[in-house]
């Protein structure tokens, strides 16, 4: 087969069309059949509004080229577009999305926001998405050129997904919490690359201000987009909502959370139901109750808290089980006899207090 009609195939065709022949009659040079590699992710996922980092290396010919410069690009399949490198060269298949070669500009719909973050030269074809959008959905590959014959596509095809934004913000007091003094909640956005900086909207019913958002970069050139709110919290403050909206103003996107002021355990209510044999389930709110011998009692205690309490079920000053952490507890009792008859208190309590119901059963016994 004569090399130069390889040259003249369509590139894309090209890239398979050599790994085949060399497969196929290059056995046992191993070196030249491995020689057009692509290291990549067969496919990656990113959130809407989100940035990702796309790690990426390959491999050329070295025998048969010695670049004095390597370009990279990334094209993304769209249907039969095709794109225009210079006069002197075939079009190339697809949308050029981003690349390293200054000479040449990217498609109106990635251009700032698709970078090539790789040195092609030292054999990187990674590239960065930011303010990923919806229609970044598909599948892109990779091509390298020299200023000369140097020209290849890649196999495999990268996948890109994006899907709908719903990492939510973290919220967390950023001081202690102390009743009559002023306290911080700083306000985190998901996402942590160099794309357009999300916007913050903080919503209270508590006089606040809102600082300036705080944004930093790490060490490793990743962002941390933050947000702070400061309000004087007072005792009748208790469990109230603070909620951070965090608007990605590049594609539209709005994710938020809210938290609530502490609170200690308050609201407490206690679900009995009572099973006889043979009987419908009986549900009450009552604090005294009755059950025939035999009987399964479910009783379940529910309670309002920030954080989440501890709780406990107690009988005659004696824990029943140990604490859990929750806003509901269950104490299930079947065939109950006479000796349980008694007292059921509830208890929760969290730093910031505690609170306890109590019922009363009272067991008919078996005529
Ligand atoms: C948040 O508030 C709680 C309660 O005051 C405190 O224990 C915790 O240390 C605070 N967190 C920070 C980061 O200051
Ligand atoms: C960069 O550093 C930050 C903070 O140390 C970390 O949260 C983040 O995951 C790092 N990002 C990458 C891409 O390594
Ligand atoms: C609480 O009791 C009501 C009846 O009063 C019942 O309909 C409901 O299912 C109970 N809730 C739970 C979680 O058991
Ligand atoms: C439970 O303990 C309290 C004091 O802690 C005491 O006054 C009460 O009598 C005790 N109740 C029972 C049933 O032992
Ligand atoms: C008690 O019974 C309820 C309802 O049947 C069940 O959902 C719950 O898991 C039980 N809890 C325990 C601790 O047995």
């Amino acid at each position: 087969m004569d090399p130069l009609w390889l040259m003249k195939t369509p590139a894309s065709f090209m890239a398979t069309v050599t790994v085949l022949v060399l497969v196929l009659f290059c056995q046992g040079t191993l070196s030249q059949s491995s020689s057009y590699t692509l290291m990549v992710p067969p496919s990656v996922s990113v959130q809407q509004g989100l940035c990702i980092d796309i790690p990426c290396s390959f491999t050329y010919d070295q025998q048969k080229y010695q670049p004095y410069k390597l370009y990279g690009y990334w094209l993304k399949n769209e249907g039969e577009e095709k794109t225009y490198f210079s006069y002197s060269r075939p079009l190339v298949n697809g949308r050029l999305v981003a690349t390293s070669d200054e000479n040449l500009r990217v498609h109106s719909s990635t251009a700032n926001r698709f970078r090539f973050t790789g040195n092609p030269d030292q054999g990187s074809c990674s590239f960065r998405i930011n303010d990923a959008a919806l229609q970044d959905r598909g599948t892109y590959y990779f091509r390298t050129e020299d200023r000369n014959d140097l020209r290849y596509s890649y196999q495999p095809l990268l996948q890109v997904l994006v899907t709908e934004l719903t990492q939510k913000p973290e919220i967390q007091n950023s001081t202690e919490i102390t009743w009559g003094k002023e306290v911080t909640f700083t306000c985190r956005a998901p996402g942590t690359c160099s794309g357009t900086p999300p916007r913050f909207t903080w919503t209270t019913a508590l006089e606040s201000r809102q600082r300036w958002p705080n944004n930093y970069q790490h060490r490793n050139g990743s962002w941390t987009y933050t947000s702070e709110l400061t309000l004087k919290v007072t005792l009748t403050d208790q469990g109230k909502p603070l909620t951070c909206r965090v608007e990605y103003p590049a594609v539209g996107a709005t994710v938020e959370s809210t938290t609530y002021l502490p609170c200690r355990p308050r609201n407490m209510k206690i679900n009995v139901s009572i099973t006889s044999p043979g009987k419908p389930e009986s549900s009450s709110h009552e604090k005294d109750l009755v059950a025939q011998e035999g009987d399964t009692v479910n009783l379940l205690c529910q309670v309002e808290a920030t954080p989440e309490p501890t709780m406990t079920w107690m009988k005659a000053n004696k824990s029943l089980d140990s604490p859990v952490k929750g806003t509901q507890h269950w104490f299930n009792l079947s065939k109950i006899r006479p000796e349980d008859a008694g007292e059921y208190y509830c208890h929760a309590e969290n730093w910031l207090g505690s609170n306890s119901k109590v019922i009363r059963l009272n067991v008919h016994c078996k005529k």
